[in-house]
């Protein structure tokens, strides 16, 4: 399949340019938990998986699991695979659980790989002829395709057809090949740099939310019940409060909670240990932890609250400007601490008052 790589074509454009006294009651029922999850598969690899398995397992987004209800059950129905679909959201909520959990529900396998992973559009034909009718081939960061593969791609979307160039000059001639019925799931924390075409080909387009702090709440215990660790109504409402709407971050600071109160407690999650724990990880009320702090701060302190540019701010924080887009701006947006206006990024009123910091006007 070398020859392939003759329909070269330059990378696109989204390369460059912008891109209490109280006897504290424990609420898991964690003391004899039978959990009927396998810890095989686990992100950490020593501990159950947190990882929900079906839609009833995945707690919140209840709009958007209704509709993916009815998709799957109308494809199962039909006998069909289910239509091509994007998960479009910041990272944590649950993209990569969903498409497991979906194509469990549809009985089928699942190949998976990543936008920056594709080098060659030999190596999305690779992928495409090994999958059997119905897989679903799960492309995290979808955004970060190339050109050639998303060239590769348009057909095999569209008409299950994949066009192969054989020879070079003007010997070379294209020859169709078929693509079993598959299903494409994309994830993407970036829908604005997808190119038009590659959207219009998705079926469904899935949006996740921040999760409301009830929600996480419900994750927060049933996670303690999961890992056997005892935890009270407040205590499991301070993890909600203070993990940005997100249920990866919700896990992380339950176990690095849990540590703090097996060490300087009795083992039991309560109001107080879970302050006093995510204090010591310096995550603070709004659950901003020190970058996010370091990121306001600067363009409070150094640019006169703003406006300033995403590239400058990311230069000033060490980070890549890619992590400061995707992973620390949305929280900050979303909680009206920044506003993002067309000469760069402002710091709002919130801000000022959170960092304790007078604003003059
Ligand atoms: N709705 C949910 N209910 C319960 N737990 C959840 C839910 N969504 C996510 N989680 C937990 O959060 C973790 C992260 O979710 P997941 O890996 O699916 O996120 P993602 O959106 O794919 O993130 P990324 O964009 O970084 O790849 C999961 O392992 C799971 O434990
Ligand atoms: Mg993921």
């Amino acid at each position: 399949m070398e020859e392939m790589d003759d329909f070269t074509v330059g990378r696109g454009p989204w390369e460059d340019g912008e891109r209490d006294e109280e006897v504290p009651e424990d609420i898991t029922g964690a003391a004899g938990f039978e959990s009927a999850v396998d810890p095989s598969e686990d992100e950490e690899g020593d501990e159950p998986t947190l990882r929900p398995r079906t839609l009833e397992e995945f707690i919140g987004q209840e709009a958007l699991k209704e509709n993916l209800w009815v998709f799957v059950e109308a494809a199962k129905r039909r006998g069909e695979p289910l239509d091509h679909m994007l998960l479009a959201g910041p990272p944590g909520l649950g993209k990569t659980s969903l498409c497991r959990i979906l194509a469990a529900e549809m009985g089928v396998d699942i190949s998976i790989t990543s936008g920056p992973s594709l080098e060659r559009a030999g190596d999305m034909a690779a992928i495409l002829t090994q999958l059997e009718e119905g897989d679903f081939l799960f492309i995290d960061e979808i955004h970060r395709l190339n050109r050639q593969i998303e060239e590769v791609l348009y057909p095999a979307m569209e008409d299950f057809a994949m066009d192969i160039v054989l020879g070079q000059g003007p010997s070379a001639r294209t020859i169709r090949m078929d693509v079993p019925r598959f299903t494409l799931v994309g994830a993407t924390t970036r829908t604005g740099l997808m190119t038009k075409p590659l959207l219009d080909r998705f079926g469904f387009n899935a949006r996740l939310d921040y999760y409301a702090p009830e929600d996480l709440k419900k994750i927060v215990v049933r996670n303690a019940g999961i890992l056997k660790v005892r935890i009270t109504e407040a205590g499991a409402q301070q993890l909600a409060m203070r993990s940005r709407g997100t249920p990866r971050i919700a896990n992380r600071l339950l176990k690095r909670v849990r540590d703090y109160a097996e060490v300087m407690g009795d083992g039991t999650i309560d109001d107080e240990t879970a302050a006093a724990a995510l204090l010591m990880q310096g995550v603070d009320d709004l659950g901003l932890d020190r970058i996010d702090r370091d990121y306001l701060a600067l363009v409070i302190e150094k640019f006169g609250g703003g406006p300033v540019g995403v590239g400058t701010i990311s230069v000033a924080l060490g980070e890549a400007r890619d992590t400061v887009e995707d992973v620390y701006e949305p929280y900050l947006l979303q909680s009206g601490l920044i506003q993002r206006t067309s000469r760069g990024r402002v710091a709002t009123r919130r801000a000022y008052d959170h960092l304790g910091i007078p604003m003059v006007d």
